[in-house]
């Protein structure tokens, strides 16, 4: 339910509305902030938004499940959609403008242009979902076009996104700033996403693990143990308590390259594993 004193923002389905928008609120003198997602907001994503309005006057967040970015195989039919409670919290939020564009707003018939970013995009989540970032950066490239944004702000909870889309606005020059956001966490370690929903319960009272032997594999890695031992472990440990396991890897923290020097480089971990359909993805400094 809405309080009398939240104002529901103004929903724009189509990129010449957004665009208008922003362009009014530019020649005003504010700055606008932007936060893209998928909807079936949770905290996370909210925590986002709220750093939207302290970094701009004005704030948009679109909402658009991207085709181009799921495989056939993968969970596009399903994906959990919560529009109702979504504009109820973007509302508290005193959020001005949605951007709710349909599939064909986004990709009008023939539509043919793909944007992909090499180096930080080569590996990692593309070893297995090699559609993944492709769909992300061309999504993203148009909705910062429509949206014109000062500032976008994007999740360390998908690090390699957050990476391939600060070189993608800073190779094509557009004129956005991707502000990154730190992962938040449930109590117990699980990094909160929109398909956490999938987990049956005893997948949820595992979930944690994947958290947890990624901060052992970090301390581990700051007492200076061997690395390959220490990412092993980490991943017979989550094999052990039931996931199947992508990845687990140390990689610099800002080019992704595989890491050559642990004492001077700034150091990442990421991993992805599957628990039953669902897959997590996770990352911490190490
Ligand atoms: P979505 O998964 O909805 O996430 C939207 C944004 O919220 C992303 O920047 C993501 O990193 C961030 N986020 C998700 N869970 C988070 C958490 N626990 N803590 C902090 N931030 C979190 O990521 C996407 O959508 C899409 O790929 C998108 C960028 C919108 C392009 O379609």
């Amino acid at each position: 339910m809405l309080n009398f004193e939240d104002t529901a923002p103004v929903i724009d389905r189509t990129v010449v509305d957004i665009r208008q928008r922003v362009g009014v609120w530019r020649q005003a003198g504010d700055l606008t902030a932007l936060v893209p997602t998928m909807g079936a907001l949770h905290e996370g994503h909210l925590a986002l938004v709220r750093a939207a309005k302290n970094a701009a006057r004005r704030t948009v967040v679109s909402i658009f499940v991207n085709p181009t970015q799921f495989a056939p195989t993968e969970d596009l039919d399903t994906y959990p959609k919560n529009e109702g409670a979504d504009l109820e919290a973007l509302a508290r939020l005193g959020v001005d403008a949605v951007f709710m564009p349909s599939a064909e707003e986004m990709y009008p018939p023939g539509f043919a242009t793909s944007v992909m970013v090499g180096g930080v995009a080569t590996d990692l989540e593309t070893d297995f979902r090699p559609q993944y970032l492709t769909g992300v950066t061309t999504v993203v490239t148009k909705l910062l076009l429509a949206c014109t944004p000062d500032c976008a702000i994007f999740g360390e909870k998908d690090y390699q996104q957050l990476l391939v889309i600060r070189r993608m606005t800073g190779d094509l020059g557009i004129p956005t700033t991707i502000i990154g956001h730190a992962t938040i966490r449930e109590p117990d370690g699980l990094a909160l996403s929109s398909r956490n929903a999938y987990l049956t319960p005893a997948e949820r009272a595992i979930a944690p693990t994947l958290y947890k032997s990624l901060a052992r594999a970090a301390a581990a890695i700051r007492a200076r143990a061997p690395i390959q031992r220490i990412l092993s472990a980490a991943s017979s440990d989550l094999r052990v308590a039931g996931f199947k396991v992508d990845y687990v890897e140390l990689r610099n923290a800002e080019t992704l390259a595989p890491v050559t020097d642990v004492a001077s480089e700034p150091l990442r971990l990421l991993a992805a594993a599957w628990l039953g359909k669902t897959r997590l993805i996770d990352n911490i400094p190490a």
